[in-house]
């Protein structure tokens, strides 16, 4: 019995959640697995009715699930920082998902803005440290508010930190057939903190004989993302290089509708969410492409060990994508937001 937590969130987050969870219930039913739903109300309407994003009890009450199932978090009434610190950022450091696992995957059928590329091209993942770097938090201000005024925001990098992201993409590399890492840094201009990844990197390479490695900077890493995507099988990278390059990687792999990811500790509980955030202008409207949502669930069958279940769930996106919606953008797909549940739960159940 999987214990699972859902937290659909903001904005169009119980929309796509609603999908989710109706491919979720069509494959348990195929394959014969059971699980448990434990919903929060955790988001901007509970914010502004208690004052409080998060309660203290959430994140021991969350370690004892097996997995949780996020929608979004921001809301248009809650000042920008507040919900994304209070419910994201806060769940991942207390939870110690270490890795943000984000797959940059065209589906066929699907439109990329790349001329010239396709599914063959356009397939890697990128493992993105989660819980230090720019993200740490770790700084102040000094006479704020004159025009004297000093801000200092630390990059923290722990050879730790590096060591277990790092090594988790050769793992993950090995376990998934790729042949190839490459670390994105910018060790020409951090020379300490990505001096150490470096380091790390070659450290931890020397464990993997098999496996491929190579080295670029983030902004050459840009460059070829949109000029050679076939280059790239996994690419390891710190905290904020990784948030910046996945949207880089969500437009390639046909927009946020698509684009989801999982927020992972080996060690404990994992949160799987699409990285689109909470879309206050499509909310209510049934219009938003939910793709990226049952991609993210398919994710976390993946980490549940639901296999079957889980290549089901890949199959039924591919095509729903490739036989069934016109676009992958909300309003634009052909369908509905619980039409194009409905379609990929009705090809996942008939395998
Ligand atoms: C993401 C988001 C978050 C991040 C924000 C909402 C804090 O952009 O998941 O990529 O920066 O990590
Ligand atoms: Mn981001």
């Amino acid at each position: 019995m999987h214990k699972i937590a859902v937290i659909p969130g903001d904005g169009t987050g119980p929309e796509v959640i609603r999908e989710g969870l109706k491919v979720l219930e069509a494959v348990a039913r195929a394959t014969g697995f059971k699980y448990k739903l434990k919903e929060y109300d955790f988001g901007g309407e509970r914010y502004l009715k208690t004052g409080e994003a998060l309660p203290d009890s959430a994140p021991a009450e969350l370690r004892k699930m097996d997995a949780i199932y996020l929608g979004a978090v921001g809301h248009p009434d809650v000042p920008p920082g507040v919900l994304e610190h209070g419910i994201l950022l806060k769940l991942r450091f207390s939870l110690d998902q270490y890795i943000n696992l984000r797959p940059v995957r065209l589906y066929p059928g699907v439109d990329t803005p790349l001329k010239d590329k396709g599914p063959e091209e356009i397939d890697f993942v990128v493992v993105r440290e989660n819980t230090e770097g720019l993200y740490a938090g770790i700084g102040g201000f000094l006479r704020k508010g004159t025009p004297d005024e000093v801000a200092v925001q630390e990059m923290v990098c722990t050879r730790k930190g590096a060591e277990r992201c790092i090594r988790y993409a050769f793992e993950y590399a090995r376990e998934h057939g790729r042949k190839k890492v490459t670390l994105c840094d910018k060790a020409n201009v951090l020379t300490y903190a990505h001096d150490l990844w470096r380091r790390t990197f070659s450290d931890v390479a020397a464990d993997y004989p098999g496996i491929e490695t190579d080295t670029a900077f983030v902004d050459a890493i840009c460059m070829w993302m949109v000029k050679n995507p076939e280059w790239f099988e996994v690419i390891v990278t710190c905290n904020m290089f990784g948030d910046i390059i996945t949207d880089l990687g969500a437009m390639i792999q046909g927009g946020m509708g698509v684009a989801a990811g999982g927020n992972i500790n080996p060690e404990s509980v994992s949160m799987f969410e699409p990285i689109g955030g909470s879309a206050p202008k499509y909310t209510g409207k049934d219009v938003i492409n939910p793709i990226a949502a049952i991609a993210a669930l398919q994710m976390m069958l993946e980490y549940l060990g639901e296999e079957e279940a889980a290549q089901r769930v890949d199959r039924a996106i591919a095509r729903a994508c490739s036989e069934k919606m016109k676009s992958m953008s909300a309003g634009k797909m052909g369908y509905s937001t619980s039409q194009v549940g409905d379609l990929v739960a009705g090809f996942a159940e008939n395998g």
